[in-house]
């Protein structure tokens, strides 16, 4: 049997490209803000001689992993149990300024997904919990389905996992609450959605899939947070800095494509209004003019890359 290592625990998506797009240069400072099991932390730090990395990440699992694997490169690491929504407040703590660049490789890492008990998969029956900083007081998704009412429920799971039937799948969660049988499990979650929508056991995906997607993204404020992320990891740049997102669903991928085009100075404003007042400035300039993808080699060996979209630019003066 393989033994528990970062290495084994998550296989790093995009790689060798967003390693292209970040060009690390000799003695340069570089932030990976989705750490995890340090693969991309690890392919920097390789990339040039004396390259220092800061990592961030709220899971503290998945810092105690990679820590092992980057105990070789010694004071050249520094990591950070935090959000990345606070990377300028952890570059105050490190002493500096700017850096090079900066790389986030967004959602869950294959740690939390298969780790049964954190209660982001239906595979495995667990407390419905999903939030990705286990030792923080934020509500479980199982806490957001007693407290939202019906119809924040059905926008949450319309909004964030793009599901037509989300009423339905809304009304039958409150249902049980109100029969004294609230969703509390993973299991009961992906049975109480099959109810609503049925279920045919031939269907590609589960009906929960969505759901689940949904319920994560809110539990971990993902979406709310990455549109500062996206302005703050630029400010933090040094010119000719880069900065690389990988992600992993279409809302996401918009938010980034979207602030990138603001930040390039594309103008979102509707057409009559005299003024801009959509704050598109050109501070960066996009390398990607359409987000890269993996090839086929990485997507047979890892289905989780099919998603993957990487997008990178470069700060200007
Ligand atoms: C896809 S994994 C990163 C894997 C990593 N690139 C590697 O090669 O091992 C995403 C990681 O980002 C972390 N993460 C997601 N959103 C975060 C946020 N807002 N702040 C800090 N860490 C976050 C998750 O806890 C997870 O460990």
């Amino acid at each position: 049997m393989l033994k528990n290592s970062a290495e084994n625990l998550h296989r790093s998506v995009l790689l060798e490209e967003s390693i292209r797009l970040l060009q690390p240069e000799a003695g340069g400072v570089y932030v990976d803000a989705t750490l995890g099991l340090g693969g991309h932390s690890e392919a920097i730090l390789e990339a040039a001689p004396d390259v220092r990395l800061i990592g961030i990440d709220q899971d503290f699992e998945a810092i105690g992993y990679a820590k092992e694997r980057l105990a070789k490169y010694g004071e050249r690491v520094l990591i950070f149990h935090s959000n990345f929504a606070e990377i300028k407040t952890v570059l105050a703590e490190a002493g500096i300024e700017k850096v090079n660049g900066v790389l986030a490789d967004l959602g869950v890492s294959s740690l939390q997904f298969d780790t049964g008990e954190r209660g982001f998969s239906f595979r495995f029956d667990a407390p419905l919990d999903m939030r990705m900083d286990a030792d923080s007081d934020t509500e479980t998704a199982a806490e957001l389905l007693e407290t939202l009412s019906e119809e924040e429920i059905a926008d949450l799971i319309y909004k964030y996992g793009e599901e037509r039937l989300s009423r339905r799948i809304a009304r039958r969660i409150v249902w049980k609450r109100e029969i004294g049988e609230p969703v509390k499990t993973t299991r009961e979650l992906a049975e109480t959605v099959e109810k609503a929508v049925g279920y045919n056991k031939k269907d590609k995906i589960h009906p929960a899939t969505k759901t689940f997607q949904a319920l994560r993204i809110a539990v971990n404020r993902e979406l709310e947070i990455l549109e500062d992320f996206v302005r703050d990891g630029i400010d933090v740049l040094k010119t000719n800095g880069r900065f690389a997102v990988i992600t992993f669903h279409s809302l996401e991928d918009r938010i980034v494509k979207q602030n990138f085009q603001k930040l390039s100075g594309k103008c979102f404003c509707p057409p009559r209004i005299p003024q801009c007042v959509c704050g598109a400035e050109k501070r960066i300039e996009i390398l990607t003019r359409k987000p890269v993808i993996s090839g086929e080699a990485e997507t047979t060996e890892n289905p989780r890359a099919r998603s993957a979209k990487l997008r990178a630019c470069l700060k200007l003066s």
